[in-house]
């Protein structure tokens, strides 16, 4: 997979020499280039934005720093043997970026990327390049930073540790919360490992049982545990049929019970304070 990523400070995208997104471009999975859009800029102060049409507080990133840089890193890429680019745009005002589209984004060939500061990049560039790819607007959360290099260096990790060879166990992400298709989808819960005791604290008894069904059993209701309280919104929009009866057992315990208008039937709502079970 080829990325390119075009921003005004490219030392902020060093972290994509370490750990396993270096490791897999040591490897050559990942063919990383990173660009100074001050490359394309061509008066006395490197000018990259400036004051938005309507007015309005910030400044707006130009037309021609962008449009020059993205055609020259197409014409690059497409003559080093690239095809099938996408425009990543990391953007506050963009589609939320999940492991859904994580796993989409890592099925294409070349990802560019353009992280902007200030208020964003003039429209008619993201329209432009609209009309010769597709375009990725994403939002990595509900909050702002003051730019989208935090942003790429999210999505390139999320979609860098799905490609073919790049974790070393295949199986690893099937078990992913969040990963697409499954039934539901739950965060996970805690996981320990050696020694047995540590300042007085033991490990779950069963985790050292050797019995699998328990274990897995026990995996699962402490998965429930922490979606509950953690992330109640991934109880309420799962389809009832995910669960089964011990996890009904579970959410019965935790507060939880099927919703009888809930649609589709039986959806999980959790039960007001003070009503009984
Ligand atoms: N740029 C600024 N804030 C952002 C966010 N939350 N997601 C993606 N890019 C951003």
């Amino acid at each position: 997979m080829r990325l390119d990523v075009v921003t005004i400070f490219p030392e902020y995208l060093e972290p994509l020499n370490v750990s396993l997104v270096g490791k897999a471009r040591a490897r050559g999975q990942l063919d990383v280039r990173v660009h100074d859009l001050r490359a394309w800029t061509y008066d006395r102060h490197n000018t990259v934005d400036d004051t938005p049409y309507g007015g309005g507080p910030g400044m707006v990133m130009k037309t021609e720093p962008w449009g020059d840089a993205l055609d020259s890193v197409l014409a690059d890429g497409y003559e080093a043997g690239s095809h099938a680019p996408a425009l990543i745009v990391p953007t506050p005002s963009g589609r939320p970026f999940t492991q859904e589209l994580a796993v989409e984004l890592s099925e294409r060939p070349w990802l560019v990327f353009t992280p902007a500061r200030y208020e964003g990049i003039d429209r008619r560039v993201i329209d432009e390049y609209a009309t010769r790819m597709p375009v990725y607007e994403v939002s990595i959360g509900d909050y702002v930073l003051a730019g989208g290099e935090a942003a790429v260096l999210v999505v390139t990790e999320a979609v860098a540790r799905l490609l073919p060879g790049v974790l070393g166990n295949a199986e690893s992400h099937r078990d992913d919360s969040f990963a697409p298709g499954a039934m539901a989808n739950l965060l996970e819960g805690p996981v320990y490992t050696k020694p047995p005791e540590w300042r007085g604290r033991g490990v779950p008894d069963l985790l050292l049982s050797g019995h699998h069904g328990k274990i897995a059993r026990w995996r699962r209701d402490e998965a429930l545990r922490r979606t509950a309280a953690n992330r109640p919104d991934l109880i309420e929009t799962c389809d009832p049929k995910a669960f089964d009866k011990k996890d009904r057992e579970m959410l019965s315990i935790l507060g939880w019970a099927p919703d009888p208008e809930g649609e589709p039937y039986g959806r999980f709502w959790r039960r007001p304070e003070g009503m009984e079970q």
